[in-house]
């Protein structure tokens, strides 16, 4: 779709384009923050399963779940990622380093990230692609404070290869607080994943923070992952001071 100039890519989550003008402005690096289990990974298997269906060149870099583990939860929404394989789809496997393939990384350096994912982009072809790295973090989880050096690295190394990228960030548990505020500065795009008990049930939230050239919404949406489904948008959230404390 294109408004205004910019071409915008379908996030593949049911509901969350009209949020964003119709979607990812093509080339932008969005940043998914969040703790775990709120639901980076599954929307980020949207996004490619979106690519995949228009027949688009994707690379998903798994850092903390293997390729097997990615292809199977993209099983249970009814993506079949495993027959696109080689084809329209790279999995760069950087957890499973025992197996010896092509597509693992052994040392799992930036360096080693980026030029896996260029010879990715060739072998699946030149055409404009999109990009999955899950988690950017674990590039950076020894040394803190390397994390914006090494986002900057990431996004000008890649910038001449025509993809629209998510990277997921882990926020630490105990503090909420991201490792590194690296990619936050980069990125063009800020979407925060939070989850909360409340009255002894697990919530999942989710907040545009920024993207750049566009009229986001500004709301806290209650979300949720759905048996079959994948990531669903619930609704808006009463805007009760108790709802602002979930989001810090
Ligand atoms: N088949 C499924 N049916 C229902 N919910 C699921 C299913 N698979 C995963 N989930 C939900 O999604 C969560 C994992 O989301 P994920 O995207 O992996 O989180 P993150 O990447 O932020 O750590 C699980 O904890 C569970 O709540
Ligand atoms: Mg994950």
């Amino acid at each position: 779709m294109t408004i205004g100039n910019i071409e915008r890519l379908s996030t593949g989550v049911p509901g969350f384009d009209r949020l964003l003008e119709g979607g990812i402005p093509q080339g932008f690096m969005v940043a998914l923050t969040g703790e775990p289990g709120t639901g980076k990974t599954i929307f980020s298997l949207h996004f490619i399963a979106e690519g995949l269906k228009k027949g688009e060149p994707c690379v998903y870099v798994t850092t903390e779940e293997s390729r097997d583990s990615i292809i199977r939860q993209a099983g249970q929404f009814g993506w079949d990622f495993s027959s696109l394989l080689e084809k329209k789809l790279i999995i760069i496997d950087a957890l499973m380093k025992e197996k010896e393939d092509q597509w693992s990384l052994v040392n799992v350096t930036p360096e080693e990230v980026v030029q896996k994912i260029i010879d990715a982009k060739k072998v699946l072809g030149y055409g404009k692609g999109r990009l999955v790295i899950d988690s950017v973090s674990t590039l950076f989880l020894d040394k803190p404070a390397m994390a914006r050096k090494i986002s900057y690295y990431l996004k000008r190394s890649l910038d001449k290869w025509k993809f629209t990228t998510y990277v997921t960030s882990q926020y630490a548990v105990t503090t909420s607080q991201a490792f590194g505020f690296g990619v936050e500065h980069v990125a063009d795009g800020i979407i925060r994943f939070r989850r909360v008990v409340k009255n002894g049930r697990l919530r999942k939230f989710i907040l545009i923070e920024k993207m750049r050239q566009t009229d986001h919404d500004k709301h806290v949406w209650e979300v949720d992952v759905e048996k079959g489904k994948g990531f669903v948008i619930l609704g808006k959230i009463d805007e009760k001071a108790e709802d602002f404390r979930l989001m810090k």
